[in-house]
């Protein structure tokens, strides 16, 4: 990790749960941290925890546009750009696909797929312009390769995650061709015990539900994405799967 030491990365979702983790971790290492986030009342504590010229903060709807660029041309002209980008803000929605609105799908889609894309899209520009290297981490899950786990219905999460899969595909593909120096991983997880998860508990007894469903903690996930950052510069981990030990693979939370 010596490598990304005053480096800066960006984290999207950083106000909570694996976003939150993530950038805890980046900063131990030396990396400073811009969190990207709709709220920013979590991030503030962690500024008075990490050191206010470690942490930093933006306010940024990740489905507006026109928010994201501003907060990337902000990033560039007060930090210089970013070296890393972690995708980590996402939503999950209980709702079936026949039962929810089109507002609903979009809502998803726009969150866990076309701000990833935007938002990769502006960190490899920058990179280009500043001709370095970097990597771009995308919190995927395992309803993203493993849908058939996913029992409960999720609406558009694991078509929208199976999206996130195959961005960053052709992003390494796009990479390849164009002789960058930039690492693509995908981090999928099974259930992680964040802000995400009381969804999961609507209407069912969370005692019961969490005596039958094991969940990873979000420090797990930062320590895998700390792992990518930290191989060799002759090694890319385009993916890692991780699911709680002792759980069988297929995972029904209600
Ligand atoms: N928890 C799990 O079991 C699990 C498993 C596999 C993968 N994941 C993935 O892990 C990632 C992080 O989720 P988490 O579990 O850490 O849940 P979380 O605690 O709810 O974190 C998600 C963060 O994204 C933010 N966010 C949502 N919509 C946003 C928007 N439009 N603009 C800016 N920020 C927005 C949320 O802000 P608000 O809270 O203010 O809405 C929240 O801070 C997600 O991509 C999720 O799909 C989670």
């Amino acid at each position: 990790m010596n490598r990304w030491a005053g480096k800066v990365a960006i984290v999207t979702g950083a106000n909570s749960g694996i976003g939150a983790a993530i950038s805890e971790a980046l900063v131990n290492h030396g990396v400073k941290v811009i969190g990207l986030d709709i709220r920013l009342d979590r991030l503030q504590e962690m500024i008075q925890k990490l050191g206010k010229d470690k942490l930093f903060t933006i306010e940024c709807n990740l489905r507006k546009e026109e928010e994201i660029l501003k907060a990337f041309k902000v990033i560039e002209e007060q930090f210089g750009g970013a070296d890393i980008l972690v995708n980590d803000a996402g939503v999950v929605s209980i709702k079936t696909v026949i039962d929810s609105d089109t507002e609903e799908y979009r809502k998803i889609i726009d969150t866990n797929l076309i701000a990833p894309a935007i938002c990769s899209r502006e960190a490899v520009q920058s990179l280009i312009k500043r001709k370095t290297c970097g990597h771009i981490i995308n919190i995927n899950s395992v309803s993203g390769t493993y849908g058939e786990s996913v029992i409960t219905p999720v609406c558009m999460y694991s078509a929208s995650k199976y999206g996130l899969r195959a961005l960053g595909t052709e992003l390494r593909h796009e990479i390849v061709l164009s002789n960058l120096d930039i690492k693509i991983t995908n981090i999928s997880p099974g259930p992680v015990d964040t802000g995400m998860v009381p969804i999961f508990f609507e209407g069912v007894d969370e005692e019961q539900l969490r005596q039958t469903v094991k969940f990873l903690q979000p420090k797990d996930i930062a320590e895998a994405a700390i792992y990518a950052l930290g191989t060799p510069e002759s090694v890319e981990i385009p993916e890692i799967t991780i699911i709680p030990h002792k759980t069988a693979f297929c995972t029904v939370l209600r």
